[in-house]
């Protein structure tokens, strides 16, 4: 099936968090299940650098560019998924950040960049962008390409659209008079279209006007529908709630893989998993703590703002350094929060350790080397990160909210005794829930070591690549494709009733004792 996937990021072209990974991998699980999947984006230089070669299949002129818009065509790095660059100076060569500022604001003009990166989608998707090539399905991501199936549903001929959401709160909301700069159909201003609150909202375009929505798991598909984490879309998602569904988010072995990942000191496995050892005696000495086994290391990695609870994290760290434990962090995003990470630095120097901005290596290297993952989240859509740690033998302590809840197993007596936990929830969003939960994993680590090894190695057993969940979209695809939505979402629903109740074991696993 031919289809176009738009998105505003793809890993290794260009990353702000896990829509990246996510754009850099499930197209590549796609095409291995025959589907000629080929990926849009923007043309930042970042990308036009990393892409390889590249060729000019057309230039095309669009709303909102008073130059005409260049359609290069290459490959998404280390894959055989088909790229089309965007290629619109004015608006997109910029270095840095995709969506801010160096000053950490968000470009002034957004809503111009991403309606015409919308129209360069929906020109390529009605065969306009490459004559030799047009879809049959365009699949949107995020708000950013919520104008795509807003601008096709005003096409009489049309391939099907499909939209996901991987962040409800990030909405791209513009004041009313943008929607008349844009020169966007006057049809599309209405409550079942374009306008939110006298406001216009981008990722309502694809909430209201796709075909189907997804999100990144089936929790957050029905926490969405409730005031708590709806953000003022609850009501027009419990409205499409038969076209709505969860898939998880997979990952991708290719980068993520402790037995083969380059950027780490050491590789492992679950059957040399002594190896991990030395990774940790390296985060610690790169990072300038004491090097020992002793103390609990916990990791965090992420993006530094509320969605993430990085301020519990700060809360408990006085309370945190009266125990044999370290932390390292390594983030970017509000300043605020970084500076209290470094604070904590400077008065627990021994204990202590943050590494403000964006490094990618850091990031694999503190997933080898810590022993648990801090993942204290207010929501979260999907998180790549629980998935990566326990991959990477790292204990998540994670709150039990969405893509969490659905990607970790808790510890209690029974999953440890099914040997199916491999990790530590809590449900409160306290500092006083993740200090108990964080004790109680260090208790584990120091005086019950041989549980400890257990959630360890069933959290490295586990399935979490793509190829579950590529199946999924490529059944939806094709029942979006041949009308059959209703049988599709009564077997979503069905499945999510009756989870599955144990891990998917990779391979017979080798306990260490
Ligand atoms: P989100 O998409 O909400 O940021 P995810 O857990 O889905 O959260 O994905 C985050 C991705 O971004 C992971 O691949 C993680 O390693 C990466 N990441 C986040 N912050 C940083 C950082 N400061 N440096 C390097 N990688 C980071
Ligand atoms: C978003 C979410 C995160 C998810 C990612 C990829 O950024 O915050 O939970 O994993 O998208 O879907």
């Amino acid at each position: 099936m031919n289809i176009l996937f738009c998105t505003s990021e793809a890993y290794p072209l260009i990353k702000t968090g896990g829509l990246a990974d996510v754009s850099g991998s499930l197209p590549k699980a796609l095409l291995q299940l025959e589907h000629d999947i080929r990926l849009a984006m923007p043309a930042y230089p970042a990308a036009l650098e990393r892409a390889g070669a590249l060729s000019e299949v057309s230039c095309l002129k669009l709303a909102g560019s008073d130059t005409p818009v260049r359609i290069l065509r290459g490959r998404l790095p280390d894959s055989e998924v088909a790229l089309y660059l965007v290629d619109a100076p004015e608006y997109f060569d910029r270095r840095g950040n995709p969506y801010l500022q160096a000053d950490g604001r968000d470009w002034p003009d957004n809503a111009a960049r991403f309606a015409l990166f919308a129209r360069a989608c929906v020109s390529l998707s009605l065969g306009e962008g490459d004559p030799t090539w047009r879809a049959k399905l365009v699949h949107c991501n995020d708000w950013q390409t919520g104008l795509v199936p807003a601008l096709l549903s005003q096409r009489a001929e049309r391939p099907a659209t499909l939209f996901t959401i991987h962040n409800l709160s990030y909405q791209g909301l513009f004041p009313a008079s943008t929607f008349e700069a844009l020169q966007l159909p006057h049809a599309l201003w209405s409550i079942d279209g374009l306008e939110f609150h006298n406001q216009l909202s981008f990722i309502k375009g694809g909430i209201a006007n796709a075909d189907h929505i997804t999100t990144v798991s089936p929790t957050y598909a029905r926490e969405i529908r409730s005031e708590a984490f709806g953000y003022g879309l609850e009501g027009l998602l419990e409205h499409r709630s038969a076209d709505l569904s969860g898939i998880l988010n997979g990952i991708d072995p290719d980068t993520w893989n402790p037995g083969t990942d380059p950027r780490i000191a050491r590789r492992y496995d679950v059957h040399t998993l002594q190896h991990k050892l030395f990774n940790k005696f390296t985060l610690q000495r790169d990072h300038g703590l004491p090097v020992s086994s002793q103390p609990l290391v916990l990791g965090y990695v992420g993006r530094l703002v509320e969605q993430k609870g990085v301020d519990l994290i700060v809360e408990i760290l006085d309370q945190l350094a009266a125990h044999p434990v370290q932390v390292v962090a390594l983030g970017a995003g509000e300043q605020a929060l970084e500076l209290q990470l470094r604070e904590a630095a400077r008065r627990y120097p021994r204990q202590v350790s943050i590494y403000a901005g964006y490094d990618e290596q850091l990031a694999h290297r503190l997933q080898a080397g810590a022993d648990a993952l801090l993942i204290p989240s207010r929501y979260e859509p999907c998180g790549l990160n629980q998935m990566y740690a326990q991959f990477y033998g790292t204990v998540p302590i994670a709150r039990r909210t969405g893509g969490l809840a659905d990607t970790i197993v808790d510890f209690n007596q029974a999953t440890l005794d099914g040997r199916s936990a491999t990790g530590l929830c809590f449900d409160d969003d306290s500092p006083e829930a993740l200090l108990a939960t964080c004790l109680s994993a260090l208790s584990l680590y120091r005086n019950h070591r041989v549980d400890w090894w257990k959630l360890v190695i069933a959290g490295m057993q586990r399935d979490f690549s793509w190829t579950d969940s590529a199946t999924r979209y490529s059944e939806l695809y094709a029942a979006l494709l041949h009308g059959d939505l209703a049988d599709y979402a009564r077997a979503l629903r069905q499945r999510e009733q009756h989870p599955p109740l144990s891990p998917r074991p990779r391979q017979a696993g080798q306990p260490l004792h």
